[in-house]
């Protein structure tokens, strides 16, 4: 039987001592007559890092976008830092918008403007700073990101899968935002490449106490990243868990996912106790 477990129930964990960053309501999304969501539900509380994952097409690139507000839910409520997404009007979506950072699959990087010029873009676009100003705050950024001074005028086309990877983190960065979406980050990176990318990850969110909203396939990724871990299966937040618990609930994606071969061999590098949970009280729950 599937035990669909709506994320406001989700494991009854208290929300005292949580901020709420992202909260959606009742989510409803349809293409046509292709229904994708049908009264989702999710929270994301602030300074962890949550990952979601689902099959190939059960909705998870589609709830980003309307998370970001790229695309309007058919129905239901989305709140981003407590406003309501669909309320806004364009000018204070587009200053909402630049609370948070994104970092797409498929919004790679201009590949006729160089390191330097894509990581300033975000900045350019606000028109209200000096240039040098920007080029000394982008090469900061290229640095957070682990590349050096040396890798600013490098073309993209130059440019390794981790290290186009660690750009778009850079200019994901640029304004420097308290909430950053990931769509995929280590899609297509060689291991060692991957494994560099979700150190950087860790680290970023510890010095800066980011919010990370991630989507991967990679169960090595999930295993390092995340403090929750959302389920997206029949059109719905199946459970927004820690993977641990999460891997105890009886459905079949989750058990194909999570207890396959793959699954139990990434869930073995699982610390023994909940890693760098964030703050709030979570042990001593039931
Ligand atoms: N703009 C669109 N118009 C019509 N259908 C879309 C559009 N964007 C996404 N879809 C459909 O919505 C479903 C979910 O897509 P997506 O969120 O990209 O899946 P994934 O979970 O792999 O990221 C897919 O069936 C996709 O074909
Ligand atoms: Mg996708």
């Amino acid at each position: 039987m599937t035990t669909a477990i709506d994320a406001p129930a989700a494991g009854a964990r208290p929300l005292a001592g949580r901020t709420t960053v992202i909260e959606v309501r009742n989510l409803v999304k349809r293409f046509g007559e292709a229904v994708v969501h049908d009264d989702l539900n999710l929270e994301v509380y602030r300074g962890e890092v949550l990952s979601i994952v689902g099959g190939s097409g059960t909705g998870k690139t589609v709830l980003l976008r309307q998370i970001v507000g790229l695309d309007r839910p058919t129905s239901g409520t989305i709140r981003v830092f407590g406003e309501d997404l669909t309320r806004l009007d364009a000018a204070r979506l587009q200053a909402l918008r630049n609370r948070w950072g994104l970092q797409f699959q498929r919004g790679a990087l201009f590949s006729a403007l160089s390191v330097i010029d894509n990581i300033a873009l975000p900045l350019r676009e606000l028109r209200s700073l000096p240039d040098d100003l920007i080029c000394a705050a982008s090469l900061l950024k290229l640095q957070l990101v682990g590349l050096s001074a040396r890798d600013a005028d490098k073309m993209p086309s130059d440019l390794s899968g981790g290290m186009i990877k660690r750009v778009a983190l850079a200019r994901a960065l640029a304004l420097e935002p308290e909430l950053v979406f990931l769509d995929e980050p280590t899609a297509g990176l060689d291991p060692m490449a991957s494994d560099d990318y979700v150190a950087l990850i860790r680290e970023l969110r510890r010095e800066l106490g980011l919010t990370v909203v991630m989507v991967t396939h990679d169960l090595d990724t999930l295993v390092a990243l995340s403090d929750r871990v959302a389920v997206l299966a029949d059109r719905k937040v199946l459970a927004a868990l820690p993977i641990r618990e999460l891997a105890r609930i009886d459905h079949p994606f989750i058990r194909e996912y999570f207890l396959g071969e793959r699954g139990q061999r990434a869930m073995q590098a699982l610390p023994a106790a909940p890693m760098a949970a964030p703050a709030g009280p979570q042990s001593g729950e039931a």
